[in-house]
């Protein structure tokens, strides 16, 4: 017993929880998934995956992302990114759904499978159904040699390294950052993306380590301030535009998964239809509220919360001024390109769960119900 004790704590590399080491490792983890891949000297993009059938998969009628849980959330963001720039369109499907329905699939349609485990049952269930109606099944695993690694016709690992946790945090961002190698490779390919446009984008993507190390540098202590103030709360609201409201419903599944408060994340225009009946002095809600993607109209739906008393999270980038003078708590991030925003976003997001459940005693690594896997329906 003494001796697990010990080789956890080493395993946990000084670090109170598996989940907080994560979250700290994902400078590393983003930086291995480039790795090999980001060539920015070169300006190319290299995945053997995609190239050993680009024409296969540039030339989709339509590509649907199969997923469950956090990797869902990563799938809707690469919706984002695939129809932004590679022009193909995309639908995001629950595994779960997917397999139970008769979904219009043929020989002409990818479709991309997104696990971390690689094992999810409906995942794999959903995998085997899209390949009998002739599509072709591209996957996106972090456990090498996994089942649905094995199943797919072709795909890419994303190289996070081993997630212990059962709240996935750095396999999350490493998803996102293999999803947005894709769109950009195939948006470059199909003559969407100029090689101005493709240069921006890339030298951005290569910056990513180095602005979730600053994130993670700047934004730890202020969460765990801002999380003291949460401990009782009972319930939470989540609030993002455009790329960023995925990222506020991987928010509102972090904190509802490790601290058992329950939390919503909501488009934030889509609160006006209904979660704002539920504001008042005791409703905090967490804005994910970055310079680009319609800033203004964020600006009012500050405006509104603050009216009906709500208290306001707010996720700015550095030197905010609008939002900020009017929030209660003020979580500052480096500026990225807002395709990008989420995978910095995520950052103070996941911390901001962590400390809360942590303040409420919770099982962190590993909340009641839960399982890292889910083999079974
Ligand atoms: C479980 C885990 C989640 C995970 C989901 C999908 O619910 O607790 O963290 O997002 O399964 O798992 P997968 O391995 O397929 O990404």
């Amino acid at each position: 017993q003494e001796l697990k004790l010990s080789l956890e704590q080493i395993e946990k590399g000084g670090y109170e929880h598996f989940m907080l080491k994560e979250i700290f490792e994902q400078p590393k983890s983003i930086h291995d998934t480039l790795r090999g891949r980001l060539l920015v000297d070169e300006g190319i993009i290299k995945m053997a995956g995609i190239w050993d059938h680009l024409d296969r998969i540039s030339q989709a009628q339509k590509i649907t992302i199969i997923a469950c849980g956090t990797s869902w959330h990563a799938g809707l963001i690469g919706e984002y990114l695939i129809e932004e720039f590679a022009r193909i369109p995309v639908e995001v499907e629950y595994a779960s759904e997917f397999r139970y329905r008769n979904p219009i699939i043929n020989e002409n349609d990818v479709v991309i499978a997104i696990s971390q485990s690689g094992e999810t049952a409906d995942t794999m269930a959903a995998i085997k159904m899209a390949k009998e109606k002739g599509a072709f099944i591209y996957g996106i695993c972090n456990v090498v040699d996994s089942s649905i690694a094995r199943v797919t016709d072709a795909g890419s690992y994303t190289h996070a390294g081993p997630e212990i946790g059962v709240a996935s945090t750095k396999a999350f961002t490493a998803q996102l950052t293999i999803l947005s190698l894709i769109a950009i490779k195939l948006g470059k390919h199909k003559g969407h993306l100029s090689n101005q446009e493709f240069m921006r984008l890339i030298t951005e993507l290569d910056a990513l380590p180095k602005k979730v190390e600053e994130v993670l540098a700047t934004t730890n202590d202020i969460t765990k301030e801002i999380a003291k103030n949460f401990v009782d709360a009972q319930n939470f609201l989540y609030l993002g535009r455009g790329y960023n409201f995925p990222a506020a419903l991987e928010g509102a599944l972090k904190l509802k998964e490790i601290s058992y408060i329950h939390a919503e994340g909501y488009p934030a225009a889509e609160m006006k239809h209904g979660p704002i009946a539920l504001i008042d002095e005791n409703m905090p809600i967490v804005i994910i509220a970055p310079k680009q993607g319609h800033y203004d109209k964020i600006v009012s739906n500050v405006q509104e919360i603050k009216a009906r008393k709500g208290k306001v999270i707010a996720l700015v980038n550095k030197g905010d001024t609008q939002v900020s003078a009017m929030a209660d708590h003020i979580i500052e991030f480096p500026e990225t390109s807002e395709c990008f925003s989420p995978i910095i976003a995520s950052v103070p997001l996941q911390l901001l769960a962590y400390y809360i459940a942590v303040f409420r005693g919770a099982n962190v690594d590993q909340p009641r119900n839960l399982a890292k896997s889910v083999t079974v329906e």
